[in-house]
């Protein structure tokens, strides 16, 4: 039985943080929770929403909101659809499938990592929305070209290629939880790291009963079978996605393509010559490279440098509705939620990434009739006040 996560145990994305931290072990809490180095860029992704001011228009009377917005053709229920997020399956039984079934039912997208513990076939079937595909090139071009074919087969609708992971990040988190030990061949060095899932019945009797460590089954070496959970840093290591690789990408999927990880005008324009039908504003949550800016501050020099040529997306920091009202005046078409849903799934399952979305949206409603603003469409940037440097180019500013 998930736990209840219903108000009031449950108001804000930040309870069923509370809640994903108590259900599950130490080590899986903060591969979510955590990000690279020292945490500086995942902070600031969450605080820099702070730094935009609202300005409503008030005495307007809204009695319906249209949440909904068009990405790459489709018409989406909500302005946030769900980020890929690997390991999902460690976080609840069929992770994967449960985040998607609850995107499906709310009318948004799900988002599949490569790095995922369900197959890719049963993870479109859950859900009843639109499901994109996350690729990495872990274990070569032979490998990802193999799984573009099944997702496209199972009808998968975009490919996102991530761009930022060049190496994986140094989560200082995951080293003390002992993640490179558990995951290694001495049984010695794995004792001592064992007692945190012990302290956690619930999670582990789940875990047990999902068949325990999960491999990736959409990671098929051939000749081996689905990568093993132990390889995955060294495989990213071997697997550097590079602007030529989007050529033959392209040549395999043949739909629409998004970039996710642009944080630069210069790397928006590159992506677009590339062929890319959007990008996402992404520094990977703050797990990537430490001290680059926080997507929302990086938002106006990327739509600029678009300047209308492709859709732009955003994620990093959404813990709230008005955060998502913020990105889309300042020009996102729509924003990913990683964090925000993850905390739900490791709270209760779908349950929890259901009470996720049901937070967002309500945030959502209640902001655009605060605003004085009918539609989610209609946001623009008349709606906030962001400093006043956030206009300037860099080779502008002072
Ligand atoms: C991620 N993210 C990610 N991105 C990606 O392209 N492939 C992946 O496999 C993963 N895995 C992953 C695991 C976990 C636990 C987290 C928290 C994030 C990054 C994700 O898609 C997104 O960019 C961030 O999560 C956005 O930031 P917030 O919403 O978490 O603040």
């Amino acid at each position: 039985m998930p736990p209840p996560v219903e108000s009031p145990r449950v108001v804000n994305i930040a309870d069923l943080r509370r809640l994903a931290e108590r259900r599950l072990p130490r080590a899986v809490f903060d591969y979510i929770d955590g990000g690279a180095d020292a945490e500086v860029t995942m902070r600031e992704n969450c605080r820099i929403y702070d730094d935009v001011i609202l300005r409503p228009r008030n005495a307007v009377a809204i009695p319906q909101c249209d949440l909904g917005v068009t990405v790459l053709g489709r018409r989406l229920e909500l302005p946030f659809l769900l980020a890929p997020v690997g390991s999902s399956r460690m976080f609840y039984p069929r992770g994967e499938e449960a985040a998607a079934r609850a995107a499906g039912a709310a009318g948004t997208a799900y988002i599949l990592s490569t790095l995922s513990g369900c197959m890719l076939e049963d993870v479109r079937a859950a859900s009843s929305g639109p499901v994109w595909y996350q690729l990495y090139l872990v274990g070569g071009r032979e490998v990802a070209s193999g799984a573009i074919e099944r997702a496209r087969l199972a009808g998968f609708s975009v490919l996102a290629v991530t761009i930022d992971t060049a190496v994986s990040g140094l989560r200082e988190r995951d080293g003390r939880n002992g993640t490179k030990e558990l995951l290694g061949p001495s049984l010695g060095a794995r004792l001592r790291f064992l007692p945190q899932f012990l302290v956690k019945p619930r999670w582990l009797a789940g875990f047990l009963g999902d068949g325990g460590l999960m491999s990736f089954p959409n990671v098929v070496i051939p000749g081996q079978g689905p990568m093993a959970y132990a390889d995955v840093a060294a495989a990213l290591e071997q697997s550097t996605v590079s602007w030529s690789d989007l050529r033959w990408i392209r040549e395999v999927w043949r739909g629409p393509i998004v970039i996710k990880g642009v944080l630069t005008g210069d790397d928006a324009r590159r992506a677009l010559d590339e062929g890319a039908e959007a990008l996402v504003v992404s520094n990977h949550g703050g797990r990537q490279l430490d001290g680059v800016s926080a997507t929302l501050r990086a938002l106006p020099e990327v739509v600029s440098a678009v300047n209308g040529r492709a859709e732009v997306l955003l994620d990093g920091g959404i813990r709230r509705g008005s955060d998502i009202v913020k990105a889309l005046c300042l020009g996102a078409r729509a924003v990913l939620c990683g964090r925000a849903y993850a905390y739900g799934l490791g709270a209760g399952g779908e349950v929890g990434v259901a009470r996720a979305i049901g937070i967002l949206r309500a945030d959502l409603i209640r902001t655009l009739k605060l605003l004085g603003c009918a539609a989610v469409a209609d946001l623009d940037p008349s709606y906030v006040e962001a400093p006043p440097a956030w206009s300037c180019r860099p080779s502008q500013a002072v």
